[in-house]
């Protein structure tokens, strides 16, 4: 027995000089220590003897194996440390180098323009409200006052969806926000809402798009008056376009609002003098307003008797045009990287 432990640990020392990677390692514990190694071989014949002779055999077995299990262990921790050297030098890293700049992204600036609507009207107490793109005729039209035939359909009577969708169309104005907001409201109570969201004309030109954004504000409560609707588009315009904006209200006719006002401010590059933007009077129109029409208050359940409301709507584009003094408004469509870069904190600086 002892003679037969001596040659396995002779052996075992000669196997290790040869073991230089993992899969060695797997060999050589299979032939020693594994289940038909040759250290377990030898506790094979265990049955047959007495108690006495199992003791001596067990403790010699064990000896021998703790012994092997060290080993090899220890040449397997030599064989993993030099694969990691190794590893560790090919894959050394200069950090020495410059890092590459990662490009930072920027709001476009009909985001921006959206968010900062947003921020002063939710400032106020108002609620953004949204509304899909794709529309009724009944709310985009006939709910605003605007029944088929009638003559101010003409310049919106535009992408309509044909067939099992025919009276559908891409809305044309955020106008029908109201009438969503007026039917959603359950108790017929005050409303107070606008609604950012993109509208669709037959328009192409350098100030007007097929596609373009607008704002609409709703408010709806006891006691509105024109009062209401002038102190808040003084302060929308003197806070989105500067605290100089002078703004001024021109009687004007939508089918939605009675009274109707169109809104003009001081231009924005000569500041009232007269220039070739303002084509020399001084004032740029940018807004439609006026006080809710009693039947559009009634068709979505309102009792203008005892509710008012004023609106207004105005185009966001235009207003970025003239904040950023952007020429062409179809390049805030044109989805060019370096027309959008130029935006990237230009309020902050
Ligand atoms: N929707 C109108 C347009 O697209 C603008 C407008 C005018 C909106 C008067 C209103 C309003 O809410 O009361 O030209």
């Amino acid at each position: 027995m002892q003679e037969n432990i001596n040659n396995i640990k002779e052996s075992l020392v000669r196997d290790l000089e040869s073991v230089n990677k993992p899969q060695d390692i797997v060999d050589l514990k299979a032939k020693y220590v594994g289940k038909s190694g040759c250290i377990t071989e030898l506790t094979k014949n265990m049955r047959d003897l007495s108690i006495e002779e199992k003791k001596t055999v067990g403790m010699l077995v064990n000896e021998v194996k703790n012994y092997a299990n060290d080993l090899i262990s220890k040449k397997e921790e030599e064989i993993n440390n030099a694969i990691l050297n190794e590893k560790l030098n090919k894959e050394s890293i200069d950090i020495t180098l410059p890092s590459k700049k990662i490009k930072r992204g920027s709001l476009h600036p009909m985001t921006r323009m959206v968010e900062e609507f947003e921020d002063l009207f939710v400032s106020m107490g108002f609620t953004v409200f949204e509304g899909p793109e794709l529309e009724s005729d009944e709310n985009c039209f006939q709910k605003l006052n605007i029944p088929k035939g009638h003559p101010a359909r003409d310049a919106q009577d535009t992408f309509y969806l044909k067939d099992e969708v025919e009276n559908f169309l891409l809305r044309s104005q955020t106008s029908t926000a109201q009438v969503r907001a007026m039917e959603a409201n359950e108790e017929k109570g005050p409303i107070r809402i606008v609604c950012p969201g993109k509208v669709y004309r037959r328009d192409e030109d350098a100030t007007h798009s097929h596609q373009f954004m607008q704002i609409e504000g709703l408010v709806i409560d006891k006691n509105i008056s024109m009062a209401d609707l002038k102190g808040t588009l003084e302060v929308m315009m003197k806070r989105i376009l500067g605290e100089k904006t002078q703004v001024r209200f021109r009687p004007s006719f939508f089918p939605f609002t009675e009274p109707s006002v169109e809104v003009d401010v001081t231009c924005f590059k000569c500041g009232g003098k007269g220039c070739s933007l303002c084509k020399q009077t001084g004032w740029i129109e940018v807004l439609g307003a006026g006080m809710v029409h009693p039947d559009v208050l009634t068709m979505s359940g309102y009792d203008p008797k005892v509710y008012q409301g004023f609106a207004f709507g105005t185009g966001i584009d235009r207003m970025a045009m003239f904040k950023y003094n952007i020429p062409d408004i179809r390049t805030i469509y044109g989805n060019d990287i370096r027309f959008i870069e130029q935006f990237d904190r230009k309020d902050e600086d």
